[in-house]
């Protein structure tokens, strides 16, 4: 096991997630990286060697068979949630069922299915969770209930789990980004470039991926009894959701 230790980072393949398991690996952790696509999995192996497990969190068997692969591996000191997204703006009144339910599986149900299995090895060993949610984890916008409902569910997870497992040597970290451009982010949400490039339409510098590696790269290498309970992030010309300065 590196020095730093062992961090399983889900939604590696692309965005965020990919550019936390390279900031990681630059900084001396051992990262396991999974996510679906297991092209851009073998990508980031090749670049950082990276250990690279495919695996859809919203079905069981992928849940149990990574769970095996990071327990055969001798654990993990770390996991960071975040695989997730967004799907859709509908108001509440034309509510795309389909939709929230994609939605609640992947931000809420896989979360937890993955952090309730590795859960007793960190009690045990001592170790770091992280969740990444979002500032709609905090607030709701026009067209944002299906995702504000989601990342708010997510959000209790940490929140409940800082309370049931005070005392012991786990610390639980919340990263709430507001607005980052990643490359598919909008585009899954709004289903078109076209859509996309307008949610960044004229704003100065909007955060990048690298910006939330870095806070979470920041909150895993702090002193072991400090634990960063939520970090809330934003680009400068976002002052909450809906209030965003454009030129
Ligand atoms: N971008 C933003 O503005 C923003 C702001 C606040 C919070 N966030 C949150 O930050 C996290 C990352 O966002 P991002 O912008 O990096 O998103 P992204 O570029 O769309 O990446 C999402 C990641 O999740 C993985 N994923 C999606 N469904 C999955 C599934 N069923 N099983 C396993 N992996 C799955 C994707 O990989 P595969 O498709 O290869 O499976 C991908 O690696 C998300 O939780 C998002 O809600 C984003």
């Amino acid at each position: 096991m590196a020095e730093r230790g062992r961090v399983l980072v889900t939604g590696a393949s692309i965005g965020i997630g990919e550019a936390t398991a390279r900031r990681l690996t630059a900084e001396g952790f051992n990262v396991i990286a999974t996510a679906r696509r297991a092209d851009r999995l073998q990508k980031l192996a090749a670049e950082t060697g990276a250990d690279i497990f495919p695996a859809d969190l919203t079905v069981q068997a992928d849940v149990d068979a990574l769970v095996a692969h990071v327990l055969n591996g001798g654990g993990i000191t770390a996991l960071v949630n975040n695989a997730g997204g967004a799907r859709g703006q509908d108001p509440v009144a034309e509510a795309r069922l389909d939709d929230w339910l994609e939605m609640y599986r992947i931000n809420v149900l896989a979360t937890v299915a993955l952090t309730r299995a590795l859960l007793p090895g960190l009690r045990k060993q001592g170790g770091d969770i992280v969740f990444v949610t979002s500032t709609a984890a905090q607030e709701t916008y026009v067209g944002g209930a299906g995702y504000t409902a989601a990342k708010h569910a997510e959000r209790m997870i940490k929140d409940t789990l800082r309370i049931e497992l005070v005392g012991e040597p786990v610390r639980l970290i919340e990263i709430r980004p507001g607005m980052v451009k990643t490359e598919e982010f909008s585009k899954r949400r709004l289903g078109s470039e076209e859509a996309a490039a307008k949610v960044y339409a004229g704003v100065a510098e909007p955060l990048v991926a690298e910006d939330i590696a870095d806070a979470i790269a920041w909150t895993l290498t702090r002193p072991k009894h400090v634990n960063i309970d939520s970090l809330v992030i934003r680009p400068v010309a976002q002052a909450n959701s809906w209030t965003v300065a454009r030129k």
